[in-house]
């Protein structure tokens, strides 16, 4: 049993930690001020402005970001005319349409499906590993299973437009993928809401015409997509082997966590992977979208072309990110 000496020793205690986190609470938010009109906010990879405009369908009615980004990037994967997400993504070069995609929650959890056959939504069986099963990453067949145990449809992604592309792309490619000249547009999505929980995104059926079983950046946490509710959340776009050999998604929330700038953390990373890996750089795209706890934004590539979706502040943009190399 307690004495009255611990009890009223622990009383004070507490009230002194309650009072000191109190006020170190409403320090933080005293620095932290957001800018106005600043939340929520949704960046988009490459422009999917049908995508933000779904989240933000989501972020306008108070919603919760894990489920705008979720509603946001199944609009790319139920597109047939998107030939690098979900149904309509161009195949492997055996001809098979396989899905990678990632997700995380404001609470740090993940969830991610990689080599996933005939299941149009892999985002939504990601968030189903996470919220469903001890794990955060379930692969090929495993993936399949358990998507059809949770009553996701089987069915065939390989369209019309695809496998013409595939059956042209075998006549002159050998089964040589070229990875410089294929169409990448992976959609990676990062939202924070109005009360301020940061969650992500990542969908991709990947490199076209690639060797069956190949696993790009898009599904691997840290690496196509990373959110931190601390700090911010960056995803990825362009050549996953490029992206994978550096994390650059986790690259840049701690370059935010050292104090940077969204802008200046994605530059930073950009940097980082043109020094280091100079020859593959020449030839191939790598993008990221980010954004922080503040709700400030950035978004940079190696090269030229790359753009982004913006909702913020009731706006639905296209923005063209900045490059290191010039055209
Ligand atoms: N960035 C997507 C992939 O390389 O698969």
């Amino acid at each position: 049993m307690k004495s009255r000496r611990d009890f009223l020793h622990q009383s004070i205690l507490g009230s002194l930690t309650a009072g000191t986190l109190g006020f170190w609470a409403k320090a933080t938010e005293w620095f932290d001020v957001p800018e106005k009109g600043a939340f929520p906010v949704v960046i988009a990879t490459w422009d999917n402005q049908k995508a933000t405009q779904a989240a933000w369908d989501v972020l306008s009615k108070n919603g919760r970001s894990l489920d705008a980004v979720e509603a946001g990037v199944r609009i790319p994967e139920a597109d047939p005319l998107d030939t690098s997400v979900g149904y309509g993504g161009f195949p492997d070069r055996d001809g098979n349409v396989t899905l990678d995609a990632c997700i995380m929650d404001e609470f740090g959890n993940a969830g991610s499906v990689n080599f996933l056959e005939h299941i149009m939504h892999p985002i939504s069986v990601a968030r189903k590993v996470m919220e469903e099963t001890p794990h955060v990453m379930l692969s090929g067949s495993g993936a399949l299973e358990f998507a059809l145990s949770k009553g996701f449809i089987k069915e065939d992604l390989l369209t019309e437009v695809a496998r013409e592309a595939w059956e042209k792309w075998k006549i002159t490619s050998e089964y040589k993928p070229v990875i410089n000249i294929e169409r990448h547009d992976t959609i990676g999505m990062v939202a924070i809401d109005a009360q301020r929980r940061i969650a992500g995104a990542c969908s991709t059926s990947g490199l076209a015409f690639k060797i069956r079983g190949r696993v790009g950046d898009s599904p691997i946490i840290g690496a196509g997509m990373f959110a931190d509710n601390e700090v911010g959340a960056a995803a990825a776009t362009g050549l996953g082997e490029m992206v994978l050999r550096t994390l650059g998604s986790f690259l840049i929330v701690e370059e935010m966590r050292r104090g940077k700038h969204p802008q200046k953390a994605a530059e930073e990373v950009i940097r980082r992977l043109a020094r280091k890996y100079p020859k593959d750089c020449a030839d191939n795209q790598v993008g990221y979208v980010v954004l922080d706890r503040k709700g400030r934004h950035g978004a940079y590539s190696l090269h030229p072309g790359f753009n982004y979706s913006l909702y913020q502040g009731g706006q639905n943009l296209v923005v063209e990110a900045g490059s290191l190399f010039a055209k």
